[in-house]
């Protein structure tokens, strides 16, 4: 029997950190946990930290109180040791689940240690995907999907040559306002954006996926998971959520992979790749009727995903202006300071308003990113 694979888990106390912990519940002998971060949550993490035994913790924002961790060598603060972990010399493999662009530094840290890493932060592909894409080539590192359509279409590809892709098609829910009256949009509440019809998720992608912007962040993460242009990406959308992604092949054959709405599916498959063992939850039941309709989405209704759209043929660094306006107007619009609809406008104001660069540099890659958010906040300063 081979031994477990030794896992880091970066945003152990989010989502999609409850989702791999379950997949670890169910596969104790084939996965040690060695190391967890999370932000602010410190008691959640304590208790993770205590039941699987974990050596190694991270908490990136220091707690009021002083906290301790029986049986943890390390409970650093800061998002110096989040790389550190990240690169910890006994992991296998690093789950990096934090959301949001803290994600690509530590993304990197994995990378250049060599280490696999099961990628369900997006944002960080999205921000620096020439940087992290030639690192894992440079140090010969995977970078496994975690995001359940990215996860789909590396399941359906399973070792086509490139070549053989015509296009990938990324399904999506369409969010709380599928069908809601586009003349209200402006009026809906935070309960209201944060009530997703299929999927439980951390906040920040909650309020994307009834924006769509997760969809358009999602292309940008697919253009570099999948080396594919921008004209061979199409977006599709499936309210059940049952067909998660589906492949076009040049000879005109579609593969698609099906789970239930639940990111255990693919969470599994990513972190046990490629070996296929018993799910945690029951898969789908042919039995009862399935919808499998599909419709392309009103780029009225979803303005973030046409400007995302743009923002991935422009190419250079417009997708990075396009993930921090949509960070910073997210953020403004959770805290009840701008409008749904602001979200959108804040976001094509700022890219407007940015000149985009083409750069190898982590640095110049930062920088840009800051500079980005403060047009962002200047422009929500002005509509709030
Ligand atoms: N949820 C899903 O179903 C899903 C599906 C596909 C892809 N994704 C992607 O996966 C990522 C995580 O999503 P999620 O829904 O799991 O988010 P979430 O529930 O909000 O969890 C985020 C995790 O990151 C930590 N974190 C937050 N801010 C941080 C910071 N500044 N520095 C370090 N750690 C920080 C949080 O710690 P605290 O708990 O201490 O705040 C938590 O552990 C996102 O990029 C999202 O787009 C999510």
């Amino acid at each position: 029997m081979n031994s477990p694979k030794k896992l880091v888990l970066l945003g152990a106390t989010g989502s999609i950190g409850d989702s791999t912990l379950r997949v670890l519940r169910k596969h104790p002998d084939k996965i040690k946990l060695v190391g967890v971060s999370a932000n602010k949550q410190a008691e959640k993490l304590l208790k993770i930290a205590e039941e699987f035994d974990v050596p190694h913790a991270c908490l990136t924002h220091a707690p009021e109180q002083n906290i301790s961790v029986p049986r943890c060598t390390q409970l650093n603060t800061g998002s110096k040791s989040l790389e550190e972990l990240a690169a910890l010399d006994q992991a296998d493999i690093v789950v990096v689940a934090v959301v949001g662009a803290v994600g690509l530094l530590p993304t990197l840290s994995a990378l250049k240690a060599g280490k696999d890493i099961v990628l369900a932060n997006k944002e960080s592909l999205v921000m620096g995907g020439n940087i992290i894409t030639d690192a894992a080539k440079k140090y010969g590192a995977k970078i496994i999907p975690a995001d359940s359509e990215h996860n789909a279409v590396f399941q359906c590809i399973n070792g086509q040559p490139h070549r053989a892709i015509e296009s990938i098609v990324l399904t999506a829910s369409g969010g709380p306002f599928r069908e809601f009256p586009i003349n209200n949009l402006a009026n809906v509440s935070i309960e209201q954006a944060l009530h997703h019809p299929n999927w439980s998720m951390g906040k920040k992608i909650t309020i994307d996926s009834a924006t769509m912007s997760n969809k358009g962040l999602e292309l940008i993460e697919a253009r570099w998971l999948f080396d594919v242009d921008p004209d061979q990406l199409e977006v599709v959308i499936h309210p059940p959520s049952i067909v998660h992604g589906i492949v076009r092949f040049v000879d005109g054959c579609c593969l698609a992979q099906m789970a239930p709405p639940s990111m255990t599916f693919a969470m599994q498959n990513a972190i046990l790749f490629p070996d296929r063992h018993e799910a945690v939850e029951p898969s789908l039941d042919f039995s009862q009727p399935l919808d499998l309709c599909f419709t392309p989405p009103s780029l009225e209704r979803y303005p973030c995903l046409r400007l995302a759209q743009d923002a991935l043929e422009q190419g250079k660094s417009a997708p990075l202006v396009f993930n921090a306006a949509n960070e910073v107007a997210v953020d403004a619009f959770l805290m009840n300071r701008i409008g749904f609809l602001d979200i959108s406008r804040i976001i094509e104001c700022t890219l407007n308003d940015s000149d985009y660069i083409y750069t190898h540099s982590i640095d110049d890659l930062l920088e840009h990113d800051t500079s980005s958010r403060i047009i962002a906040s200047r422009h929500i300063e002005r509509i709030a």
